[in-house]
């Protein structure tokens, strides 16, 4: 039997193979541009976001092919919210995915641009008649974009934690729960939502997918953190101990390592309590609850 870090392997060599269709390169000079989103999106995510589109689709009978265009458009989105993370007015790397990050690769108007391209893309790609029926469109599109905006979502959740950087005095475990939830949970809930908003799940199945993504999501932060602090640099391809160099505020530099990595271990049972109902179906998306708390990169 396949592990679940081969099944997520396996999805992402897939996902790999179609995703790079969406970048279609030219000879004009504007080009640059798309050849910036290109070498930051096919580097070597793990695409735990596309697979959490699939996996949740796949409960309610959806194939890798009807939650496709959904995962891309998610991915695309990540992979600008990754860029913009890193430039120098932000976090400020070098590495990522463990390759110079876009604004060393090409030049940061450039790579501020490549994000812009990709969140923008993003709802070229969902909006498309081949990616669902206009209603399902729509609800998508609304969701994805109150996940990844200023009120309540990832931007705000950067907001949040530049803002904590620069006032560590004022922020206290609700402001530092609440930046790991806005700007890393909105984006893995709207991957667990997007899989019941395709399949048309009913209500209280949507609620249950609701709660183990947002389990997961906060847990999936902390895991990065503790990799920040304790991971192999060669494995987790970005520059490490840059949270505390930098003065983030994390559940780690909070509480340290022992009692963040209780709290995670907590989350994800919750988790994966929240599955019980969806019964054998489910297993791929528990095995990667566990894996989001053990994994090296
Ligand atoms: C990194 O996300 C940014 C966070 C939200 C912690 P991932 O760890 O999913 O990065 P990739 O996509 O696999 O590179
Ligand atoms: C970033 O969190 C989350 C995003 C919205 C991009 P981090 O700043 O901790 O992510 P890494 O460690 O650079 O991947
Ligand atoms: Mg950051
Ligand atoms: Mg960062
Ligand atoms: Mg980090």
């Amino acid at each position: 039997m396949m592990t679940i870090k081969e099944t997520l392997s396996a999805y992402a060599q897939a996902f790999n193979a179609r995703l790079s269709e969406f970048f279609p390169l030219s000879n004009l000079p504007e080009n640059r541009v798309v050849e910036a989103m290109k070498y930051s999106v096919m580097n070597g995510g793990k695409r735990m976001r596309p697979f959490l589109v699939n996996e949740t689709g796949s409960l309610f009978g959806l194939d890798f092919e009807k939650t496709l265009r959904t995962a891309v458009a998610l991915e695309c989105l990540h992979s600008y919210s990754l860029i913009h993370d890193d430039l120098p007015a932000m976090d400020n790397d070098d590495l990522r995915r463990g390759k110079p990050t876009c604004h060393k690769a090409f030049d940061e108007a450039t790579a501020i641009l490549a994000g812009d391209g990709l969140l923008t893309y993003a709802f070229e790609i969902l909006s498309d008649a081949r990616t669902a029926s206009a209603d399902i469109r729509c609800e998508l599109i609304a969701k994805l974009s109150s996940g990844a905006g200023a009120l309540g979502g990832m931007v705000a959740g950067q907001m949040l934690d530049i803002y904590a950087e620069d006032n560590p005095k004022q922020t206290s475990e609700t402001i530092i729960k609440r930046i790991e939830e806005m700007k890393t949970g909105r984006l893995i809930s709207f991957a667990c939502e997007a899989g019941a908003i395709l399949g048309q799940a009913s209500d209280a199945e949507r609620q249950k997918l609701l709660e183990y993504s947002r389990g997961i999501g906060v847990a999936f932060q902390i895991a990065d953190d503790i990799l920040d602090v304790e991971g192999d640099p060669k494995l987790v391809g970005k520059t490490l101990n840059k949270d505390a160099a930098q003065g983030k505020m994390t559940f780690v530099s909070l509480y340290g390592l022992d009692k963040a990595k209780q709290i995670e271990k907590e989350l994800v049972e919750k988790a994966q309590e929240a599955l019980s109902s969806f019964g054998a179906k489910a297993e791929n998306l528990r095995l990667l609850a566990s894996y989001i708390i053990e994994r090296k990169n």
